[in-house]
């Protein structure tokens, strides 16, 4: 059995802790929001980068056997740093242009990510690597992280938020959407609104729990019985209103015991 810390921005990475709890329930988590300091998608590199170094140090001290950065942005900017001063493995997430160039049957694709990941080197030099045949529509999703933080994934102002940000990659043609932040996942009822169900939603979430779990065996951290873990809640803003999202974000029939919630 693992304890495993999980580190977004905000609620975004509950989409990856979700998925996690799907398919390695049995270990224990810890899920840490910096909510104080949502969106880091238009901070600078520098900052994002210091910041989540910090933040990792602290899973890491909690006795973390193994970190997922479920947010694009660090990943973008601090994996490597992140990598080079912690030895316990440390999990990306990463857009899925790749499986979408994969998937698309037109080769249009549309990349919905915050500013810092588009601009990363980390996104670019994996753009570079793509065949060139697939054309990639790049829009940044400003405004639509701090609008989910405050519960309103499904409200009438995300979707108007959401229709403009969507625009061009639907007068594109693309046939494709990559979720390029793991808050994104959160807005697919307002997506398939706006873009009805043909087009396909491309989100990392499963691929990258099947990271973590092959790194959690190659460790010899399989779960010792049949028990579900717990997941314990920490936020840097405010405690409560990140186990209300958790509850209402997270899939209801998971049976979650909360053990704790401390303010950073
Ligand atoms: C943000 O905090 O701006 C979004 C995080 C992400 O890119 O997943």
């Amino acid at each position: 059995m693992a304890l495993i810390g999980v580190f977004d921005s905000g609620v975004g990475g509950l989409s990856i802790l979700d998925e996690a709890l799907r398919q390695l329930p049995q270990h224990d988590y810890i899920y840490l929001a910096d909510s104080a300091n949502a969106p880091y998608g238009e901070k600078s590199s520098e900052w994002i980068a210091a910041r989540s170094l910090i933040l990792c140090k602290y899973l890491a001290s909690k006795g973390c056997d193994a970190i997922v950065i479920a947010c694009n942005t660090a990943t973008a900017e601090a994996i490597k740093q992140i990598r080079a001063e912690l030895s316990i493995p440390i999990i990306g997430v990463e857009p899925g242009i790749k499986p979408a160039a994969m998937q698309s049957q037109n080769g249009i694709v549309g990349v919905l990510a915050t500013e810092a990941t588009l601009n990363s080197d980390k996104f670019n030099a994996l753009l570079a690597t793509l065949p060139s045949n697939c054309r990639f529509i790049k829009q940044s999703g400003a405004g639509l992280v701090p609008l989910i933080e405050a519960g309103k994934a499904n409200s009438e102002e995300t979707l108007d938020l959401l229709g403009k940000h969507l625009e061009p990659i639907l007068d594109a043609g693309s046939d494709t959407l990559v979720l390029g932040c793991t808050h994104y996942p959160f807005l697919r009822k307002p997506i398939r609104k706006l873009l009805g169900d043909t087009i396909t939603l491309i989100d990392t979430s499963d691929a990258v729990v099947r990271q973590l779990g092959r790194q959690l065996e190659s460790l010899g951290l399989n779960p010792d019985s049949e028990e579900r873990g717990s997941v314990a809640f920490i936020s840097s803003k405010n405690e409560a209103s990140l186990l209300t999202m958790a509850k209402d974000l997270l899939s209801s029939d998971l049976n979650l015991h909360f053990t704790s919630t401390v303010l950073l």
